[in-house]
């Protein structure tokens, strides 16, 4: 098949087309490099089935393909928020853009939405069906209420003029290529610790996450575009660790003796947030396999290549 990947030089989009292009697919890579790289698209660049084309989705494009995964966006908070409206504008235009060629195409469409839509949730896991409790002016909203419009956009291009979806709510996901800077506290742990410095806690830590390893998760983006199932479906890992676990972790990795620091908690930081994952077992026979330490441990060596082995 031909498949379009949007955001495809970003952290989930390479390792897609790492997939993608591995099953023997022809692969059209397009980004505007804003937090996405070259570097980790490198290896397929001379590959006869890999196609690359720097493109704002804000703009219209004409493209013959047969798959579009559309994960143009910038992930993390840092990013999102340097320029708020780019991020809607990427979310509401570029979404609708990209909708519009999968209806011209007849291409099958698959939306990175994001565990985000719930919000602050206030049900524990969260399951699909939960509506989220999201503050529509805070400082993420460009990105929470960009993402529940893109959902809402999906599925009306679905009712209203039969264009094929698929839409999968990505919950807190690492590995080996998330940027260096991005601020989110997998990377920001790592960093801290390879550099030898106190890895900062927001609050006490004992808020809540769950990682999924990057694998992971691409296994369920490829299990949900390849079956009959709509969405919205949870992909994430359910294993609920708390942050000060987490830096704990990273610590005990890298560096035993480094500090563990804590400032003052983020406005609209998710004091919990777990996939209720039962739609992905029954409808796709996907749970995670990764445990963290196996992950963290990839996502370490990965780091130490980038940055050079500065202190430990
Ligand atoms: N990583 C996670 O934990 C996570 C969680 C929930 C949802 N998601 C979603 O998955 C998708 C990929 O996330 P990621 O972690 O790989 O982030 P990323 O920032 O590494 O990748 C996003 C990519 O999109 C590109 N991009 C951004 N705006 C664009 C635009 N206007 N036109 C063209 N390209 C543009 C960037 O250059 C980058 O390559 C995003 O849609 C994100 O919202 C990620």
């Amino acid at each position: 098949m031909r498949i379009l990947v949007t955001g495809g030089a970003g952290f989930l989009g390479s390792h897609l087309i790492d997939r993608l292009m591995t099953a023997g697919h022809e692969v059209i890579c397009l980004d505007n490099f804003y937090t996405g790289n070259k570097r980790n698209i490198l290896q397929w660049l001379d590959n006869t089935n890999f196609e690359l084309i720097r493109h704002d989705i804000t703009e219209p494009i004409r493209l013959e393909v047969d798959q579009i995964y559309h994960l143009a966006c910038p992930a993390s908070p840092v990013h999102y928020q340097y320029n708020p409206v780019k991020t809607v504008k990427t979310n509401v235009m570029g979404t609708l853009n990209m909708l519009g060629l999968a209806k011209r195409v007849k291409a099958r469409f698959f939306l990175a939405s994001t565990s985000e839509v719930y919000g602050d949730p206030d049900v524990h896991p969260q399951s699909e069906e939960y509506r989220g409790n999201v503050n529509p002016i805070g400082l993420r909203a460009c990105y929470d209420e960009g993402k529940r419009i893109a959902e809402t956009l999906a599925f009306d291009y679905y009712r209203q003029n039969k264009v094929d979806i698929r839409v999968v709510r990505i919950f807190n996901t690492y590995g080996p290529r998330m940027l260096e800077n991005d601020g989110r506290v997998v990377s920001n742990f790592i960093v801290q610790a390879l550099q030898g410095k106190p890895l900062t806690v927001y609050g006490d830590g004992s808020q809540t996450r769950s990682f999924c390893y990057a694998s992971d998760l691409i296994e369920g983006f490829i299990r949900l575009m390849n079956s009959d199932y709509v969405g919205p479906v949870n992909i994430g890992n359910p294993g609920e660790y708390t942050i000060l676990q987490l830096a704990e972790a990273v610590r005990d990795m890298i560096n035993p003796n480094a500090e563990i620091i804590h400032e003052p908690l983020p406005s609209d930081d998710p004091r919990r947030r777990r996939p209720d994952i039962t739609k992905a077992k029954t409808l796709l026979d996907w749970e995670p396999t990764v445990p963290l330490a196996e992950g963290l441990k990839l996502t370490v060596e990965d780091f130490r290549k980038r940055m050079g082995d500065a202190t430990i």
